[in-house]
């Protein structure tokens, strides 16, 4: 197995070539592996043969895999699998098979609303759309560097409450109701600048704008200074876009990126399956 690292030339992203994840993949390819995750954030394997045992198996290399979070429905994303996020806008005898649907989903960070949100998501593309349902992944490392002083100042030792109520989709999660104050919502407390525990290099952590509450603000004080946390992301460019092939198997690290899935036509359908991998320990402020 030789390993090739190639990457995309934007702000994150590589591609992985000669590896086939359908197989046992050695330590020193695996460290190759690992190396290329911690410096571009995000790789992108074409041309995998994957069932749900392989794909497994390989997220598993990463560390132990958390279960897929709650639907809105609250019935398991997959029968036998509870570590498998089914990702579809597949629709069958009135019944999705899977979750999020066709919306377009918000920029946001995989389960930052848990104490110990994952530190690694896989999505393995097994049928896709020839158009439409791109993923877009957004470089937090950079957004912090980038990020004016005088803004960074204000949110030096400052933390942020991640939303547990509603998914990327914005549709309210099993049990959880539709209004609660920022002090009552549920959710994961986490600090806006964290420190990254593998590279060393500091990130925003902004998780997702919905619901989101900086602590110890007021609601208003909050909301305005989430916004232009959120139009220094918009207006930034440190980006790379997933155009997915059945096949693809991309992996992202959760504490310094965010991504967000843009449009999808219904009529064409998208199946994917996602597993998230535990951190070791919860965001540690820089
Ligand atoms: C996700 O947010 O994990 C799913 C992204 C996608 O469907 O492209």
């Amino acid at each position: 197995m030789v390993v090739e690292i190639k990457p995309n030339g934007a702000s994150l992203g590589a591609d992985v070539a000669g590896v086939d994840l359908s197989q046992p993949i050695d330590d020193a390819a695996f460290q190759m592996i690992a190396d290329a995750w911690r410096d571009h954030a995000v790789l992108r394997f074409r041309g995998q043969q994957l069932d749900d045992e392989a794909l497994c198996r390989f997220s598993a290399r990463f560390g132990e895999l958390d279960n897929a979070p709650v639907r809105p429905t609250n019935i398991p994303y997959h029968p036998d699998r509870k570590e498998i996020a089914v990702i579809s806008n597949i629709v069958e005898g009135d019944v999705p098979i899977g979750g999020l649907g066709n919306s377009e989903l918000v920029w946001h960070q995989d389960m930052s609303y848990k104490d110990l949100p994952p530190k690694a998501s896989l999505l393995y593309g097994i049928e896709v759309p020839a158009e439409g349902g791109d993923t877009a992944f957004y470089n937090m490392y950079a957004a912090l560097e980038t990020l004016p002083a005088a803004l960074r100042a204000r949110i030096e030792g400052r933390e942020c409450k991640h939303d547990a109520t509603r998914n990327s989709a914005g549709q309210l999660r099993a049990g959880l109701q539709e209004s609660y104050s920022n002090e009552e919502r549920p959710g994961a407390v986490h600090p806006l600048i964290v420190r990254h525990p593998v590279s060393g290099r500091e990130a925003l952590y902004l998780g997702r704008r919905p619901n989101a509450w900086i602590v110890g603000m007021s609601d208003a004080e909050s909301d305005a200074l989430l916004d232009e946390l959120w139009a220094h992301i918009e207006n930034g460019a440190h980006t790379w876009t997933q155009s997915w092939q059945a096949g693809d198997l991309v992996i992202w690290d959760n504490r310094c990126t965010l991504h967000r899935r843009g449009p999808l036509d219904p009529a064409l359908r998208r199946r994917m399956h996602r597993t998230q991998v535990r951190d070791e320990a919860r965001p540690v402020a820089a």
